[in-house]
């Protein structure tokens, strides 16, 4: 029997990847010009760090987290998330006074149920800024996360974003929340039941009818958060609200415990049910929960194989790329010559050699099938003339006769 990749847990071939590095690299361009840092954490930690971040409560923690003992017999955990390790990382260098912009990216692992932009083996890019209070740093997230979209072409999303208050308003929301759902509790949906003593705000986005009918006369969010918290809300969204679709949602909780003060995620219409690409929010008090100082914190993080199926980059933003095609017999060596001066004068442009000598028309069908811009065809008769045929192959398929002086001008010009 073959042996199969588990369920949840796609491969990505080179043709995938293609778009992965132009949206890696058009990311990482935006991350230089804010000064974010790269920092890269293992894959493996501690599972109690999840717990006490993550949260003990959470569905990620609870069901989704794919832990084990190792052969210490320690409990260890494949990162469901980045955010519980950088600010592991930060305490552990003793660095929480310190201000941080890091960036990081990875895969990540929950042992959710597969469906369509859901994954057990799933990447994200993530953004953490350490160290600053609630005030510029919302507005410096949501200003990179309009430039992110800009930057890919995502014309088409909303932020949905709202405010958790500090961690006082949370607890006594979810008192008050408790309090009003148990006397009711056999109207709940039974999903929604077992969450009122394990993680009661979840109950918010529940998607059940009989919960959303029966949370119209609940306590709501909004009238437990200080009045400062609701301006700097208001303030954020009305700043924002010329440059793009963000609305505030009181029902936006995040499947994470650690959040308090401003939440968010970014959501598009053309990903069917997981429609959230990106999500965020400021998380002040995981620091000292985790051990460390109190540090100020803040960040999102992408769902990369959900942002790259909305990605409107065309292929003229792809690397131009060229195919280099022999069909004359025994001639590689000379011509191979030739390609490596091509490749040192410009080595932006990818230069797809075919290693072995075919039929011109199937080195051609080889190359639009490979994307290639354009064709470098060299057989015995152009080697004897000194003149070398480059085709568009694009589509007006243009056609011209070159020396290989003029070719290698042509080409360091792409
Ligand atoms: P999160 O909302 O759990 O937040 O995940 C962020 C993004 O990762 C989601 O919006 C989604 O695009 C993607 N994602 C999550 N689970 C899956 C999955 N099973 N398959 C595919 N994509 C998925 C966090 O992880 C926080 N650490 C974000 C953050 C950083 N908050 C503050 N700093």
């Amino acid at each position: 029997m073959k042996i199969q990749s588990l369920r949840g847990m796609p491969d990505l071939f080179p043709e995938d990847l293609e778009r992965w590095h132009l949206l890696e690299s058009k990311l990482v361009e935006i991350f230089n010009s804010f000064n974010t840092k790269e920092i890269r954490t293992p894959v493996l930690e501690s599972t109690e760090l999840f717990g006490r971040s993550v949260g003990d409560s959470s569905d990620i923690v609870n069901k989704e987290l794919y832990s084990f003992l190792d052969r210490n017999d320690d409990s260890i955990s494949l990162r469901p998330e980045g955010s519980a390790s950088v600010i592991r990382a930060v305490i552990q260098k003793k660095q929480e006074h310190e201000k941080h912009k890091l960036w990081y990216q990875g895969p990540m692992f929950r042992y959710e149920r597969p469906q369509k932009g859901r994954f057990r083996q799933f990447h994200q890019v993530g953004v953490e800024y350490l160290g600053f209070e609630e005030g510029i740093s919302e507005y410096e997230l949501i200003s990179m996360v309009l430039q992110i979209n800009q930057l890919l072409g995502i014309g088409e999303y909303t932020i949905k974003i709202n405010h958790l208050g500090d961690s006082e308003a949370k607890v006594n929301f979810c008192n008050a929340l408790v309090s009003f759902l148990s006397p009711h509790i056999q109207d709940l949906h039974e999903k929604d039941q077992s969450r009122l003593n394990f993680n009661p705000l979840k109950i918010l986005d529940s998607k059940e009818h009989s919960t959303q009918e029966l949370l119209k006369d609940a306590p709501k969010f909004q009238d437990y958060i200080s009045k400062d918290s609701k301006i700097f809300l208001n303030n954020l969204v009305k700043s924002y609200e010329s440059k793009c679709d963000i609305q505030i949602d009181h029902s936006l909780v995040r499947g994470l415990d650690y959040y308090t003060g401003i939440v968010f995620e970014v959501v598009s219409k053309d990903l069917g049910a997981q429609d959230a690409f990106l999500g965020g929010g400021r998380y002040d008090n995981l620091s000292g929960q985790l051990g460390g100082k109190d540090m100020h914190a803040i960040g999102f993080a992408i769902g990369l194989e959900r942002i790259i199926e909305l990605l409107k980059v065309s292929n003229q933003s792809l690397p131009q790329k060229t195919a280099f095609i022999i069909t004359g017999e025994q001639i590689e060596k000379k011509t191979y010559k030739i390609a490596d001066d091509l490749r040192r004068s410009n080595n932006k442009v990818t230069l797809d050699t075919f290693l072995s000598a075919g039929s011109l028309k199937s080195q051609l069908r080889r190359a639009n099938k490979n994307n290639c811009n354009f064709a470098i065809i060299i057989g015995d008769n152009e080697l004897q003339s000194g003149k070398i045929i480059w085709k568009d192959l694009g589509e007006d398929g243009e056609q011209e006769l070159l020396s290989v002086e003029e070719l290698l001008n042509k080409y360091t010009n792409l």
